[in-house]
This record gives C-alpha cells, structure tokens and sequence, in this order.
C-alpha cells in the first residue's frame, strides 16, 4: 500500500551547508516520498477525508488544481484506490510533471495561470467549474481544504520535532498554498514557541506582505516564476500567526544555486528546494544564525523534475557543468 510508504522520511545534517553558513543545517527529504514530493502527505489526508465523509462516490474522479506535484500525488493513489483523476495544471509547470501525471493515468488540462478561484483563467477556477459541472468528480481544492495543514501538522512537524529530538531552533521552508509551513510551524510553535519558522518565496510573491500586515496592492498578480511557491492571492491553508519571517528570493538566484548545489552535491535538488538555498545564501546576514542554531530546511521534491526547465542546454545549462564526465 502507497500509504505505509508516505511520510517518516529522512533528515539528515548537511556537513558542507552547517560549515559555510556557520551553523546546524539538516535537511527534510522530502522527495523520497513515493510520489517524489511532500504532496504525497497531503493527497493522502484529502482524499481519505473525501472518502470518509463520502464527498466523492465510489470510482470517482478527483480533481485538483495544482503545479503538479498534488497532482501526481493524488493520481498515484486515486489509482490505487480504484479512483480516477483530473488534474488543471498552469501552463508553467513542467514537462516532467506533465509527462508524469499522463503516465499515471490522470487526464490534464493547462490553465493560463493559478491566480485563485475569483480568475476565470486560473487552474482553481477551471477545476471548480468542471466539479460543479459532473456529479461523480470532487474538488479536493488544496488551497482552501483544512486536510492540506492537518497532514503536516499530523505527519512532517511531528517528525521533525522527534527526528531532531527536540533540539531544532528553526525551520525554513518554501510557500506555495501555505500548507507545509503552517502545519510545521502549528506544531513546532506548540512544543516549543521560540522557535522560528521562517518562510521563502519568489520576488513579488505576497506572502512577506500577508506576515507583516500590509496591504496587497490590487495590481499584484506577478511574480518571479519559482515552479511549486509563490502566490498572488491568500489561501485558506496559510496560517500567519505561525511563521515568524518571509525571504524572497529571485528566480535568477535560484537557478544558480540549483546548478552549484547540483555540482557540489551529485545530486539534482529540485527548484523550490534550491530557493530555499538561495535565502540562505542571500540573506544570510539578517538571519544572523549561530554556531549553536539548528536549522531544518525542507527539500520538497527533486531535480528529475525540472530536467528541461533547470538543468537542461536549453535552460542555459552548459555542458558537462554538473561534474558528469563526457565519454
Ligand atoms: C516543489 C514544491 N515546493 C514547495 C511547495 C509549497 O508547499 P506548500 O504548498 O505546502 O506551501 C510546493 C507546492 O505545490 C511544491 O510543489
């Protein structure tokens, strides 16, 4: 069963990280779910609600509005309950996880953009409107269902809090529905109210604005294209009163800690994991973290999802840049 696979993943300290930035840094692997990302916590928690409290009937069809990963999360276990899946993604999410959802059987349609359900364009709107329109379809709507905080609350802040056994001091974390830094910070911040739980997010995302209670100009509806985080309207699955601090981070910036992340590493981080990097590195002098802290940043997902957009010749990758030996 999918289900005993999700969750438990690993965290592990990240020498070269904790010497750079003169601190602890572990990080939350979270791409080792089976699905390839930290949705797998969240699907599974909204799909057993919807069977639950009978929201969808048997051998329905679940539809979802997502960059892709909830997606392919919910195809992978609509599948293994016997369920069907549609799945609106926007039109910046990636080949891979285009590819992917298709092979998983679920059906795909691309959106203009993901703005929130009040745009006629958005992923949100157009999933909506197809589950309004047929009876035998349910509307797991990540943004606004409470099960999207409840699986980290349940799942990952329990883990993080048990895996460092007490001794974490602060957690940082990409902002894509809210989800993951509210459920983590909900539970850090019961346990342990000192400590910070900080958020990232692209350029002219709101989040930063949200936390420090400001208003949202009416004309924000762009920000620097960071695939999985970023938001242009405030969904019901973020809880403010938990995060501490927002960074933004460029998408330039981002690209090329992924690529030197990448090289340095062996290993493929994926995009949003590498804008958690690029906070770090950007502003590391407002963190003013210390040789005592001990910090836990989330890894979502992985960078075989972003092979085109992030590590290809075509996304200004040059070859043999990675360290792999051409024979
Ligand atoms: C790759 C990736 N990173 C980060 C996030 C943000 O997580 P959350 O939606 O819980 O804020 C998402 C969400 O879709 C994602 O797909």
């Amino acid at each position: 069963m999918i289900k005993d696979n999700i969750g438990n993943t690993a965290l592990e300290k990240h020498e070269a990280l904790s010497r750079q930035y003169g601190t602890g840094i572990w990080i939350k692997e979270e791409y080792r779910n089976p699905g390839g990302s930290s949705k797998d916590r969240v699907a599974w928690y909204m799909v057993q609600d919807a069977i639950k409290y009978n929201k969808i009937p048997e051998g329905g069809i679940f539809v979802e509005a997502s960059s892709g990963n909830t997606g392919i999360s919910l195809a992978l276990i609509a599948r293994e309950l016997g369920y069907q899946c549609k799945i609106f993604v926007s039109k910046s999410t990636s080949f891979e996880k285009i590819l992917m959802l298709q092979r998983l059987g679920a059906q795909v349609e691309v959106c203009l953009n993901s703005n929130g359900p009040l745009d006629e364009n958005s992923t949100q709107f157009k999933a909506k409107t197809f589950a309004d329109q047929h009876p035998e379809a349910y509307f797991t709507n990540q943004y606004y269902n409470e099960a999207n905080i409840e699986a980290h609350y349940q799942t990952t802040g329990p883990e993080i809090w048990r895996q460092m056994e007490g001794q974490v001091t602060h957690v940082l974390i990409g902002m894509g529905t809210g989800g993951t830094i509210s459920g983590i910070g909900k539970y850090l911040k019961e346990k342990n109210p000192n400590i910070q739980i900080w958020g990232v997010e692209p350029i002219n995302s709101i989040y930063q604005l949200i936390v420090q209670d400001m208003p949202i100009p009416e004309d924000q509806t762009k920000f620097d294209p960071i695939e999985g985080i970023g938001r242009t309207f405030i969904p019901g699955s973020f809880d403010p009163s938990v995060v501490d601090q927002v960074f933004q981070v460029s998408a330039d910036k981002t690209k090329k800690i992924a690529h030197l992340f990448s090289h340095q590493n062996k290993q493929l981080t994926g995009y949003s994991s590498a804008a958690v990097l690029a906070a770090l590195d950007e502003h590391a002098k407002v963190m003013n973290l210390k040789s005592s802290d001990r910090m836990v940043i989330v890894f979502p997902d992985h960078g075989d999802r972003y092979l085109e957009k992030l590590y290809s010749n075509k996304a200004g990758n040059k070859n043999g840049d990675l360290g792999f030996k051409h024979v």
